[in-house]
């Protein structure tokens, strides 16, 4: 079995690796990103336009006003965006683009009955966002340079159910539709007029409306193509377009002309007082059209009663033509110096213009493809699970064989453990064990597992002594102590107890019996072989056992700067008092736990991470310590154990502890928690200023979502400066992801290790847009 799922796993590495390869490979680097700089958002009886505004001599900033008045975004005048999209009754601003080396979205929400009652929620944090869409209620987007999408707002979206080589998308009523890489459409969601319906060939954008989407033919003639409900019935204009802006059953296109045609239900054409001007950008929803005039980049709306009682009326003006990106391939719009302070606006490239990618003169892909590089990681990870978890089940069933009839212990931190003991009255063992020679061969076959002679562990603590003692751990009593060769080691000794020691059981000699023994050293002996294979400078490194008549002693590395959770709340002032040292501890134990997750075979559950469990060696090195042995839990489903049996109050994932359902997401979850602990200072659970005891999750969280973490930020360390902030603000909301309700909300342990390294590099670098992310850091 073990055997197999190696091998499953090899293969499966190789196939990620294959993907990962050609992924990283982007097909249109160059591609500009296309963020839109208005949005219109629409209640029952209200209309809201927002749009980026850049006045001469001040940064852009989010402005907002609704038709007739009454919603009001609190939006802070300070908070600098790269971009703005909007649908019924949602609002949502993207913080940082393509220009910043992190994106940050968040979405307000608002009812047409009280608009002053507004709700905000950050939905992502993560690399830059470079393309971003919405259409009624879901939002999609695209980070830089990869071409996963990503979707929010949408109940049942299953990013491995879509292709995954999107280069734009575009949001409709309940469809979304974008580019591939090769220019071809393709298009998923509800509406199956639009999703069975795309047209063949390459295209060089594409629109989505209410109930139909529309692309721009790539060939020389930028002629438009539409599909969806009722999209045969009204013929689209011909041209040479642009852009193109779909409402609900009526559209505009932007012509190269910089003029914008109008088509569709009722004969909707542009207003007269429109018809001569030049425009640079348009945006529709529904019923209401805006567009961005060239001449003073000023915003005017039409389409509604409000709109067109007021015309020549502008809504805005100094409006941010388009997104500032660090190069134009199709050359800057004029005047472009005054709107961004670095980087440009772009001009839409046209086909004479240069080309931004070619169309594919290969074969196109198939719509729809099974799965993509997720999908794979997702099939790696679940085979990881199911290999652990059947290592689990075993490990279960033979304590659970073991463990009847007898008292099994819990230890301090919450989990049950096997501990041997002298025991006086037990009968030697009836004949030699295999287990011995297993050992032996296991010892010869594998270099840096040594078994010590007990003798030898007495004398260099003397005898167990109490002053070698430095703790009890969950195991039993540890012992500090350097060996004949200089190493130094912590040495953990089995607790003794009354009970028999459980690698002999019951006493007997019967047949069952031994049978039952040879179960439990074969538990015992798999437990120190997938020990022993675990080797990781951010895991804490078993050096050797010993197992001799009664005793069970395990040697590790020994880790001369403690554990975390000392330097968090017992330490007055510790070197890791600083957010770079401490981003660089988390950041090293998510390395452990994602070779454990990932790398080592069989995949490892922790289940017991904490920050008691995450020891500092003497250059500072974070490891991870007590992996493996919670694999040799019973799962015994109606006893009071089992519900403290993964792990430890205050970090246990409350998913977990529901349904008993054991993934690694549950490992997130309490890393989660560390990530929080090492933030705030306070512990997984300690007492409110009232003496009432709260946990460090419900306390924290809140203020994270909103955007508020330095109100709750360790005081033992210093305020985090404006590089730090961000940073700090990263790893905020990375610790909320972990700890969501849901396992399958939280992220995985890689892409922990990945925006980990993302914070860190942002508190000791200088981010790119130095200033606008400096001023914005402390908005
Ligand atoms: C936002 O726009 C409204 C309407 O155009 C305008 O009255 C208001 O002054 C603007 N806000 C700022 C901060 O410029
Ligand atoms: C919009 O409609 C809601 C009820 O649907 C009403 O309470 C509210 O006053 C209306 N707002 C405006 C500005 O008319
Ligand atoms: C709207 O919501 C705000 C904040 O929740 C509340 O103070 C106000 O009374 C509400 N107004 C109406 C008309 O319900
Ligand atoms: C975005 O991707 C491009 C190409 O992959 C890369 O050169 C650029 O540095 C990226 N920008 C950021 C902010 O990550
Ligand atoms: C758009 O057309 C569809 C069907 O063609 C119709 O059901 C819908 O009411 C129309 N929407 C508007 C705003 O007229
Ligand atoms: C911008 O141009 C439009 C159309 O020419 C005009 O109506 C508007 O007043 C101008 N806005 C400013 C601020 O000059
Ligand atoms: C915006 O910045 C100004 C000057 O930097 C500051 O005085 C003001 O308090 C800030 N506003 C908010 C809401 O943070």
């Amino acid at each position: 079995m073990a055997h197999f799922l190696r091998k499953l796993h090899s293969l499966l590495s190789l196939i990620v690796f294959f993907f990962l390869f050609l992924f990283l490979a982007p097909p249109f680097a160059s591609r500009v990103a296309s963020l839109s700089t208005l949005s219109i958002s629409e209640t029952s009886n209200q209309t809201l336009v927002c749009a980026l505004i850049k006045p001469p001599g001040r940064r852009p900033f989010l402005n907002c006003t609704s038709f007739p008045a009454g919603i009001r975004i609190p939006v802070n005048p300070n908070a600098s965006f790269a971009g703005v999209v909007g649908g019924d009754g949602f609002l949502c601003g993207l913080r940082g683009g393509s220009l910043s080396p992190t994106s940050v979205l968040g979405c307000w929400r608002f009812s047409a009955a009280n608009g002053t009652n507004v709700r905000y929620k950050r939905i992502y944090k993560g690399p830059p966002v470079t393309e971003l869409d919405s259409g009624d209620a879901h939002v999609c987007s695209l980070a830089n340079g990869t071409s996963r999408l990503e979707c929010w707002q949408w109940p049942g979206w299953d990013r491995t159910r879509v292709p995954d080589d999107w280069s734009s998308v575009a949001v409709g009523g309940d469809y979304a539709c974008g580019l591939m890489g090769t220019g071809k459409i393709a298009c998923f969601g509800d509406n199956a007029r639009v999703v069975h319906n795309w047209p063949n060939g390459s295209f060089r954008a594409v629109a989505a409306g209410s109930g139909y989407a529309c692309a721009i033919s790539w060939d020389n003639t930028n002629s438009l193509e539409c599909w969806g409900d009722g999209a045969a019935k009204i013929e689209p204009p011909q041209g040479d377009f642009v852009s193109v802006a779909l409402g609900e059953n009526r559209s505009c296109a932007l012509g190269s002309n910089s003029r914008v045609k109008c088509w569709g239900q009722s004969n909707f054409s542009l207003p007269e007082h429109l018809t001569d001007a030049y425009f640079v950008a348009i945006k529709a929803k529904r019923r209401v059209f805006c567009g961005v005039l060239a001449s003073n980049y000023s915003l005017c709306c039409w389409g509604n009663e409000h709109f067109d009682s007021m015309p020549g009326s502008m809504v805005f003006d100094n409006v941010l033509p388009g997104p500032c990106q660090s190069q134009c391939p199709c050359g800057p719009l004029p005047g472009y110096g005054i709107l961004c302070e670095q980087g440009y606006v772009c001009l839409p490239c046209k086909a004479s213009a240069p080309v931004v990618h070619p169309p594919s003169p290969g074969p196109a892909p198939p719509p729809v493809r099974s799965r993509g590089l997720d999908g794979k990681l997702v099939v790696f990870l679940v085979v990881g699970c199911v290999g652990s978890a059947s290592l689990l089940s075993l490990f279960g069933f033979l304590l659970f064989r073991y463990c009847k009839g007898r008292v099994c212990r819990v230890h301090d931190s919450g989990r049950i453990e096997e501990t041997s003991s002298p025991d006086q009255t037990r009968p030697p063992p009836p004949q030699p064990r295999p287990l011995e020679k297993r050992l032996s061969h296991l010892v010869s076959m594998d270099s840096h597992l040594e078994e010590f002679p007990l003798q030898v562990l007495a004398r260099v603590t003397n005898g167990f002594a109490q002053e070698f003692k430095i703790g009890t751990g969950s195991f039993g009593s540890v012992y500090r102590a350097t060996l004949d060769d200089g190493r130094e080691v912590a040495i953990k000794r089995a607790e003794t107890s009354t009970a028999a020691s459980p690698l002999h059981l019951g006493g007997g000699g019967g047949p069952s019996a031994r049978r039952q023994t040879e179960d439990i050293d074969r538990a015992f002996l798999n437990e120190l072989e997938s020990l022993s294979r675990l080797n990781h400078k951010n895991l804490v490194k078993l050096c050797g056992f010993c197992e001799d008549g009664n005793e069970l002693i395990l040697v590790y590395e020994y880790m001369h700067n403690g554990s975390l959770h000392d330097h968090l709340h017992r330490i007055p002032e510790s070197p890791l008092d600083s957010w770079a040292a401490r981003l660089r501890v988390a950041l090293d134990a998510a390395r452990g736990i994602e070779y454990l997750h990932v790398y080592a075979t069989p995949p490892v559950i922790h289940r017991d991470i904490k920050s008691s469990n995450i020891l500092l060696n003497k250059s500072w090195t974070a490891k991870v310590s007590d992996f493996g042995l919670s694999l040799m839990c019973p799962e015994d489903d109606n006893s009071h154990l089992s519900l403290h049996a993964a792990g430890t109050i205050g970090y246990v994932d409350p998913e977990y502890y529901r349904l008993q359902h054991l993934t690694s997401k549950s490992d997130v979850y309490s890393f989660g928690v560390v990530l929080l602990e090492l933030l705030s200072g306070y512990k997984a659970i300690h007492n409110n200023e009232t003496g009432v005891p709260r946990n460090v999750v419900d306390f924290v969280i809140p203020y994270i979502l909103q955007d508020e973490i330095h109100r709750v930020l360790d005081r033992k360390v210093l305020p985090p400066n404006p590089f730090e902030i961000e940073a700090v603000r990263y790893a905020g909301y990375l610790a909320a992801d972990c700890v969501s309700l849901e396992g399958k909300d939280r992220p995985s342990i890689t892409e922990i290790v990945y925006s980990l390294e993302r914070a860190l590099a942002a508190c000791s670098a200088r981010p790119l847009l130095s200033r606008s992310s400096t001023e914005s850091s402390t908005s």
